[in-house]
């Protein structure tokens, strides 16, 4: 496998506008260890193996995939919490991944995140009004500490909660609130760029779409980039101007909410997609359903050449040698339709309807 195969350029999400984060060939591996006394590495976790796209300001990219693919590995490399094995995250064109103390921390102003669990990711022992203006007491000069107990209100209403609870702890908040306070403690210091780790997988149903709703209007009046984190496209794909499908560590398929919900080309998309439960029994089963066979297998010893080969029907002896790069596929570059877009297959075509 080459390194031009395994890591692909940035596919450009940013419909040709600057990129605000530009992302190249980013790769994070977990050294394995054996023995209590001398431990020695026996192999490597590869949690994120080559992924390379652009962010523009206030555009969305969804990344899904299923659990262990890489999520949230790259959520914490994105913002920072975290430094890539190799690979590069260009934020408004400087590298990121070198930077440390202060440069770091003022980069790290701009970059925010969205915790997946608002049951487990505040601190039950503070007050919201606390939690939120927290980030203030790392960077003092985001605000005045006599400006802070104003900005917190504020912070308050803009995620639709009351000033008044600023005093409340989280257990008095429902999970969609404490959601809210999430995204307003994301949000003190006027990020650019908020990752959200599956922001609402943790929420009721019913709730899901107030959350997301609120996100979408945050963005339009803050002018905010996201990176939203699924597990399920369909959470992802109205609020994304793209959307990558990642399997064990890498972008299987990219492009946008319409590229890949109704023209996939990719086997694992279509896959996902024919898994997602359709409500209507006369819409079931269109397109026939793809049951995937067989365990994602373990990113320690990913399979070579194409990592879907071992549960894609279509596998051949190619796939098992070499890696497709995530490009748009030679066979679909003069297609007119939308189904011209990059997809990380060798064999990557449209289902048809009736397949
Ligand atoms: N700190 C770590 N040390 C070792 N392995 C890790 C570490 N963090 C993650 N991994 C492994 O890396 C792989 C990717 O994990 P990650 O949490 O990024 O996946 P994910 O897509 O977010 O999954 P989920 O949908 O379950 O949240 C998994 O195999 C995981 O076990
Ligand atoms: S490259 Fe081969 S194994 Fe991989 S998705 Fe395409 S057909 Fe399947
Ligand atoms: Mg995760």
């Amino acid at each position: 496998m080459t390194s031009a195969e395994a890591a692909p350029r940035p596919v450009t999400g940013s419909g040709g506008a600057e990129p605000l984060l530009e992302v190249t060939d980013l790769v994070r591996h977990y050294p394995l260890t054996r023995g209590v006394l001398l431990r020695r590495q026996v192999g490597a976790v590869r949690a994120v193996d080559g992924v390379s796209f652009t962010l523009a300001a206030g555009r969305t990219l969804g990344v899904v995939g299923e659990s262990g693919c890489g999520k949230s590995t790259l959520a914490r490399l994105l913002v920072g919490l975290e430094r890539p094995t190799s690979g590069l995250v260009r934020y408004r064109g400087e590298d990121i991944t070198r930077l440390s103390g202060r440069a770091l921390r003022a980069v790290r102003r701009n970059i925010q995140m969205v915790f997946q669990d608002p049951y487990t990711s505040l601190n039950p022992r503070m007050t919201v009004g606390d939690i939120i203006g927290e980030p203030f007491e790392i960077h003092p000069e985001a605000a005045p500490r006599g400006d802070r107990r104003g900005r917190v209100r504020e912070l308050l209403e803009l995620v639709g909660l009351d000033p008044e609870h600023a005093s409340r702890y989280p257990h008095q908040f429902s999970g969609g609130q404490r959601q809210r306070v999430g995204i307003a403690r994301a949000l003190a210091l006027r990020p650019e760029v908020v990752v959200a780790d599956e922001p609402v997988s943790a929420l009721d149903v019913s709730v899901q779409a107030q959350v997301v709703n609120l996100m979408r209007r945050l963005q339009d009046e803050l002018g905010l980039a996201y990176v939203v984190i699924a597990h399920d496209l369909s959470v992802v794909r109205h609020i994304s101007d793209q959307v990558a499908v990642m399997y064990l560590g890498r972008i299987a398929e990219y492009g946008t909410g319409e590229q890949i919900h109704d023209h996939a080309t990719h086997p694992y998309t279509q896959a996902l997609l024919s898994a997602v439960p359709v409500p209507d029994p006369r819409l079931r089963d269109r397109g026939g359903r793809i049951l995937l066979t067989g365990d994602v297998p373990s990113p320690a010893d990913p399979p070579s050449g194409c990592r879907f080969r071992t549960r894609c029907w279509k596998a051949t002896g190619r796939c098992a040698e070499q890696a497709p790069p995530l490009a748009v596929p030679a066979a679909l570059a003069d297609d007119p339709t939308p189904a011209r877009h990059p997809s990380a297959c060798h064999y990557a075509q449209t289902r048809a309807p009736d397949a």
